[in-house]
């Protein structure tokens, strides 16, 4: 553990354009929370910030879809992220909004500086244009094939599917998201950051300057961009949706999103600094303080390259001391989608879980798309409560707590003379703050996470080999030693939980009888011979955790497939009605019920049955393509519904009289219009 500094976090700026789920969790907000926590409680000076991106190109899309303003949309979104992130526990030190009157001077002030200082390029070009709308399409408002890897939905600004950052008239095919128009090119006057003119300092201060402490996730795709060559970027936008560009001549402009959105990171320091009575450069500009993003992968060009380029532009700042981005988390095999309902949402989880917020930081933690993308499943999530929570933390908790009360009223019991395997398992656990702090100073949450139930277990093992509910009658002196030892790594559990499981760690104090004075702080664990004293009482407390039921797993199973069968719906294309048929074309269709009394493949034909239908006129052959989803033998003495006067035709050489009326279920699967009503038979006219 090194020496208190300052520290600057900053987690992802979520758009408001929709509540946040677990792959924004697990991805960053979970993380940074672990940092800072162990940050704050190891001793340093953090500021951990966070708001919301309110000038995305979805909200106002969204806006429209709904036909109401984006104003609107933000207050609803923003409202609902922040008490979510509050109940879970997100322990920001300030969560502000780039709607905030702050933050609209902040980032003019940046724009300001920047054209004052000379650092962009104006340029008048040609830009794709919408001739229906009467509108520019940047970034999201227009779709097409990415020119790199060929995905048909890439973003005018980037593509999701192989990351690429891309520029709006670089899309092949493109189409307007507005009016679906092809659009056209029209002339205007952008204001640029030339990338170009960064690539030295870029590869300098990462390629080489970060080799080794980067993740290998970001570095790779930085060194890929920069390999590729950088281009200048256009910083500004003819939207109507975003900050007024603060200059003349600029009239309806506004700063491009991803131009704004990182500032709000200084605009939120700002804001809580006024608030505390603090002074903000430092936190920003002090080249001893450690600037770290939280952020996924979708967001690393944005934050390694075309941010810092903005805040070496400027001068006066510092640049990330870390970009710790992750890999994406899958729901259940699926990829995560805001827009198809794909996702466990946060609100949701805390009404279905309430007081269970630190199993899913938990599961997350554990299962983080750290190096690579990640599942999330209910099983995994309920396993890691089962097994880990309850079967080795909680149960080690449970049983030091209970034990105490049975044997000593709850008082800390006073030792004797410490065996072998005592002083073996204390050396054991004072190493493991130093062994927690290394994997969470390098990133490494899930290892991290493991090293905490390491604690827990290394308790268990301890209560399991020494035995204290056997030695109690025999040996009484003994317990009193062995519950003490076990009272030590439960007060330890108490601290080094609390990055990771702040609300479990809190509950835990209170049963120990610990407040943040008396508490051993987490770098004393390794130090101080003494966590919990012997004469200490301790409280009952009840269980830190809880089994998960099967049937509680289910019931999230059976939502996300309720979700499922409704996307299927949704995507289903529906057939456009026909041209109008008369009552009389209609009534010259002969339709009756008929009976399938025998069934055969057709030889050589992979869709064919040959069928002899009952159709109470007589008995006929129609030939029909359900080979691939009936086999005679399930579909002999099945009534169907018949159109008997079909004019005769040859299929296969074999003459078919009539056709059997099937429809289609969502997933494709054919089915016969099944008058299995009582009392109807063979012959039946239908009209
Ligand atoms: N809103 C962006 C996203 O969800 C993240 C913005 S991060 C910031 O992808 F740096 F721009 F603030
Ligand atoms: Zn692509």
């Amino acid at each position: 553990m090194s020496t208190p500094k300052r520290y600057t976090i900053t987690s992802a700026l979520p758009y408001t354009n929709g509540p946040i789920h677990i792959g924004h969790l697990a991805g960053v907000y979970v993380p940074a929370d672990i940092y800072a926590r162990y940050l704050r409680i190891t001793g340093n000076d953090v500021a951990f910030i966070c708001g919301s991106d309110e000038h995305g190109a979805a909200i106002p899309m969204r806006a429209k879809k709904e036909g109401v303003s984006p104003q609107v949309i933000i207050d609803k979104y923003h409202t609902m992220i922040q008490q979510s992130f509050a109940d879970f526990g997100i322990s920001f030190d300030n969560y502000s909004r780039t709607s905030a009157k702050i933050h609209h001077e902040t980032a003019s002030e940046f724009f300001k500086k920047l054209h004052e200082d000379e650092k962009f390029i104006e340029e008048t070009s040609e830009q794709l244009y919408d001739p229906e709308a009467k509108q520019f399409l940047a970034d999201r408002f227009v779709i097409g094939t990415c020119p790199k890897c060929g995905h048909e939905e890439a973003y005018g600004d980037q593509c999701e599917s192989c990351g690429s950052s891309l520029n709006a008239t670089d899309l092949i095919n493109p189409k307007s998201t507005i009016s679906g128009a092809e659009p056209t090119l029209k002339q205007t006057k952008h204001w640029y950051l030339p990338l170009d003119q960064y690539e030295d300092f870029l590869k300098e201060w990462i390629l080489v300057g970060h080799k080794k402490d980067w993740k290998t996730n970001v570095y790779g795709q930085i060194k890929s961009w920069i390999d590729d060559g950088l281009r200048p970027r256009a910083v500004t936008r003819d939207l109507d949706w975003g900050i007024p560009v603060p200059v003349a001549g600029a009239e309806g402009k506004v700063l491009y999103v991803w131009f704004d959105a990182p500032i709000g990171y200084i605009s939120s320091t700002k804001e809580w600094a006024a608030r505390e009575g603090k002074d903000w450069t430092p936190y920003w500009k002090d080249k001893d303080t450690k600037l770290v993003h939280f952020i996924g992968k979708d967001n690393i060009v944005f934050h390694c390259i075309i941010f810092p380029s903005m805040l070496k532009a400027e001068g006066s700042y510092i640049l990330p001391e870390n970009v710790p981005a992750n890999e994406f988390l899958n729901l259940e095999g699926n990829k995560l989608s805001t827009s198809k309902n794909w996702a466990v949402w946060l609100h949701e989880y805390l009404e279905d879980f309430p007081e269970q917020q630190d199993v899913l930081r938990y599961a997350l933690t554990a299962n983080a798309p750290e190096t690579k993308d990640n599942d999330f499943t209910w099983k995994d999530f309920q396993d890691r409560n089962n097994n880990e929570l309850v079967g080795n933390f909680g149960n080690f908790i449970n049983r030091i707590v209970v034990l105490t009360h049975k044997y000593y009223e709850g008082v800390v019991p006073t030792p004797n003379a410490l065996s072998e395997v005592d002083q073996q398992t204390l050396a054991e656990l004072k190493a493991y703050p130093a062994v927690i702090a290394s994997s969470i100073e390098r990133y490494r949450f899930r290892e991290a996470s493991q090293e905490l139930l390491n604690v827990s277990r290394l308790g268990n093992k301890y209560l399991a080999d020494e035995e204290p509910w056997k030695l109690i009658k025999t040996d009484p002196d003994r317990v009193q030693t062995v519950m003490y030892v076990g009272l030590q790594i439960a007060a330890a559990l108490a601290t080094l939980a609390e990055p990771f499981l702040p609300f479990t760690a809190q509950k835990l104090k209170n049963t120990l009888g610990l407040d943040a004075t008396t508490a051993t702080p987490w770098t004393a664990i390794a130090t101080q011979e003494v966590l919990l004293a012997a004469g200490h009482t301790i409280q009952k407390g009840g269980l830190l955790f809880s089994k998960i039921e099967d049937s509680t797993i289910q019931q999230q199973l059976d939502k996300l497939a309720a979700t499922k069968k409704a996307n299927e719906v949704a995507n289903k294309a529906v057939t456009p009605q026909k041209d109008t048929a008369t009552f009389e074309d209609f009534t010259k269709m002969d339709i009756r019920v008929g009976t399938i009394i025998e069934a055969e493949k057709m030889p050589k034909a992979k869709k064919l049955l040959v069928l002899k239908v009952d159709t109470g006129i007589n008995v006929r052959t129609i030939v029909s393509g359900i080979a691939a989803h009936f086999s005679p033998e399930e579909i002999i003495g099945k009534k169907v519904t018949v159109l008997v006067n079909l004019a005769p035709r040859k299929l296969r050489g074999v003459e078919s009289e009539g056709m059997i009326l099937m429809t289609e279920t969502p997933d494709g699967k054919l089915v016969f219009l099944n008058p299995d009503e009582a009392g109807v038979q063979a012959g039946a006219v239908i009209s």
